[in-house]
């Protein structure tokens, strides 16, 4: 009989996601262990206790799911998750901080439905953020043309050089903008718009989509009244406004659900995998909306 499904949440926040605990548990994770507050230094002995607990044929029932609000301590875990694994004895691992990968691979999945990416330009608003970059970075792969706009200068430049670096070429451009005028004045060359800026912050105002009327698709990741993105609803799902196909944050998040629970669930089909942004993105794309 097959061992229980265990994941192990690590988390540098305390206390830790209780967002993150209830998707594992409707993902059908049979025992859930949460390490609220982790740090790198604690690692190697919660991993320890993975490998040596449980036989080799046994080693895909004990996962490691990686989350926390700071996403650059998340990528410290993993480094050392994967720096303590040795030969066979590995278990396979989520890594979606503050849900970053899930949110920003929902996004593109459902914008590659609606068009063709490998010939459009984006903009993306709080594009220096960690689901902006990341949408960025997805969109860059698949060919389009990006700018990442942010309020200043320096941190969508710094951005675009990251970026550049992780896809292998130079698909980005830094733009300021920093009210609506320099935002529309962005959007004039593109045929799509994310908003993923902080919560609560609106870059356009109701209205916009009459004074840029060739955009083809608007997501917003936003859910918190203002949104990002006037006039496009949190429940738009590939909802036409105009000529524009619009998404809204409850309608990406839907799918960003299916798509967290089903990465989870995959986590147990082996022992070795490790799931990240391109990973998470992949799977995605085998999903129904
Ligand atoms: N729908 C879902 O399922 C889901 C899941 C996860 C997250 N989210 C949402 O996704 C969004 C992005 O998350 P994140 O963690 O990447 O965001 P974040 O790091 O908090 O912010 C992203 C960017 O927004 C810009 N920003 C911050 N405050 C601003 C302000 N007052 N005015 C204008 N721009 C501002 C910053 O860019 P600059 O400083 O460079 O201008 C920042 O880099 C959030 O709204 C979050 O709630 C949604």
């Amino acid at each position: 009989m097959d061992k229980q499904k265990i994941l192990i949440h690590l988390d540098g926040d305390q206390p830790a996601s209780a967002f993150d605990a209830i998707v594992a548990i409707d993902a059908g994770i049979d025992h859930l262990l949460t390490y609220g507050g982790c740090q790198p230094t604690d690692v190697t002995a919660i991993v320890h206790g993975a490998l040596f607990t449980r036989g080799p044929a046994d080693l895909k029932r004990t996962a490691i799911f990686i989350g926390g609000s700071d996403v650059a301590a998340a990528a410290l875990l993993k480094q050392k998750v994967a720096a303590t694994f040795f030969g066979p004895f590995q278990v396979s691992v989520l890594c979606d901080p503050n849900g970053c990968n899930t949110t920003a691979s929902a996004a593109v999945v459902l914008a590659a439905r609606h068009v063709p990416l490998a010939e459009s330009s984006a903009l993306i608003l709080g594009g220096t953020g960690p689901v902006g970059s990341r949408i960025a970075q997805l969109l860059g792969r698949q060919g389009t043309r990006v700018l990442i706009a942010s309020r200043t200068f320096g941190r969508a430049q710094t951005t675009c050089q990251q970026l550049a670096s992780a896809v292998g070429s130079n698909f980005c451009e830094p733009a300021v903008c920093n009210d609506t005028a320099s935002i529309l004045r962005a959007l004039h060359s593109c045929q799509l718009v994310f908003a993923a800026g902080a919560a609560g912050v609106e870059f356009l105002p109701v209205g916009w989509l009459d004074e840029a009327p060739h955009v083809q698709l608007a997501a917003d990741v936003n859910a918190v009244a203002p949104v990002g993105l006037g006039g496009i609803s949190p429940t738009d799902a590939g909802h036409q406004r105009g000529a524009t196909v619009c998404f809204g944050a409850l309608g990406i998040g839907s799918l960003k659900m299916k798509l967290h629970k089903q990465c989870l669930r995959q986590l147990f089909e082996r022992n070795d995998q490790r799931l990240d942004l391109d990973e998470v993105f992949a799977i995605g794309q085998t999903l129904p909306q």
